[in-house]
């Protein structure tokens, strides 16, 4: 079995080393740009260029390196329609999201980002608490990470809702959906935590209009996708006091770049995409469970819906 990597950092050596631990017997080779691969059964591939999907109509499927597939999907029909598209269903990121939005939750709720402030200046105040009974969290998307996040934030006690396309019954979660639900969702959410694919339909989600939905004082968590965000908007909303603050992972334009208003805005915290990494090992364990799965003709989870984009 031959197994063609590819890594948009070149970084693809780790990987043909786990593959070779949790598949003894592939063959792994590496695509670079103008290169025809050698006949491969497999892909297993992050943020690939679309020159390179176009060479792999005889692969039986293509694995991401990862959850979201709106890298590849960017590029159209490029990869063709038969060849099943596959992500990365949780492989140890869920955890790190609830490790990521639980800190962000309570940051925010304890007011330490407030007492940070107030220690840089040598400031001894005790400010007031948050009432728990409202401060409402809702998570927009309720799939492999958004779920683990809800039942991360449970033991807190704050009310938690979520927001999905389909209709969904989570304990303890009140939940909403489809375009008629996020009205009443977005006025009801007091910490909105974003956590949803980046397809058509959820492109700047977090517009000025919905943005403005949300009571005044609310907090912005992005762990999705920058261009779920108008960054300009939330921009504004923060600057106005009608939001909070933001705790931001993704951004449109990654790195963020150096003169981008965000870094200047004490009341936006920044990481650089980093709260839920692909961990290696586990996500071969579970590309080569899958593969035996397809070799021996069964179904695999996490393919991609490629009508719905995610
Ligand atoms: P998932 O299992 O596919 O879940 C997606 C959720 O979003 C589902 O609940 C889905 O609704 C909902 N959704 C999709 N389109 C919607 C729409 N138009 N309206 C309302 N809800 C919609 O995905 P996941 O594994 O949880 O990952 C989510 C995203 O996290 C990824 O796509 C990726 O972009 C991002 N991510 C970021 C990082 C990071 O480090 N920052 C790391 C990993 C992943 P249904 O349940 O009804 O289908
Ligand atoms: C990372 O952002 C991922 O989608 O896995």
């Amino acid at each position: 079995m031959r197994i063609l990597l590819y890594r948009s950092d070149g970084n693809t050596a780790p990987w043909a080393d786990d593959f070779a631990r949790h598949l003894p017997g592939a063959e792994c080779v590496t695509w670079s740009e103008g290169d025809k691969p050698p006949p491969c059964d497999y892909a297993v591939v992050w943020a690939p260029p679309e020159a390179m999907l176009r060479e792999l109509a005889e692969v039986k499927a293509v694995f991401l390196m990862g959850a979201g597939a709106d890298a590849i999907l960017k590029h159209g029909s490029a990869l063709p329609a038969h060849v099943p598209l596959v992500r990365l269903g949780d492989a140890g990121m869920g955890v790190q999201m609830g490790e990521y939005v639980v800190h962000a939750v309570l940051r925010h709720y304890r007011r330490f980002d407030q007492y940070e402030d107030q220690a840089a200046v040598g400031e001894w105040r005790a400010l007031v608490t948050h009432d728990r009974a409202t401060f409402t969290v809702g998570v927009m998307g309720a799939g492999a990470l958004g779920r683990r996040v809800l039942d991360c934030l449970r033991p807190f006690g704050f009310p938690l809702q979520a927001w999905s396309r389909s209709e969904k019954d989570i304990d303890g979660v009140r939940c909403f959906a489809g375009n008629e639900g996020l009205d009443a969702f977005l006025r009801s959410t007091r910490v909105v935590v974003c956590m949803l694919p980046l397809t058509d339909t959820t492109a700047n989600i977090l517009n000025r209009a919905n943005l403005g939905k949300l009571p005044h004082g609310a907090y912005v968590i992005n762990v999705a996708r920058g261009a779920h965000v108008s960054e300009p908007d939330l921009l504004a909303y923060i600057r106005s006091g009608h939001i909070a603050g933001a705790t931001l992972d993704v951004f449109r334009n990654e790195p963020l770049p150096r003169q981008h208003p965000f870094w200047d805005e004490p009341r936006i915290t920044i990481t650089p995409h980093i709260s839920a990494l692909t961990l290696r090992d586990e996500s071969v364990r579970q590309i080569a469970g899958k593969i035996g799965q397809l070799e021996r003709g069964e179904p695999v989870a996490d393919v991609i819906n490629r009508e719905l984009g995610y």
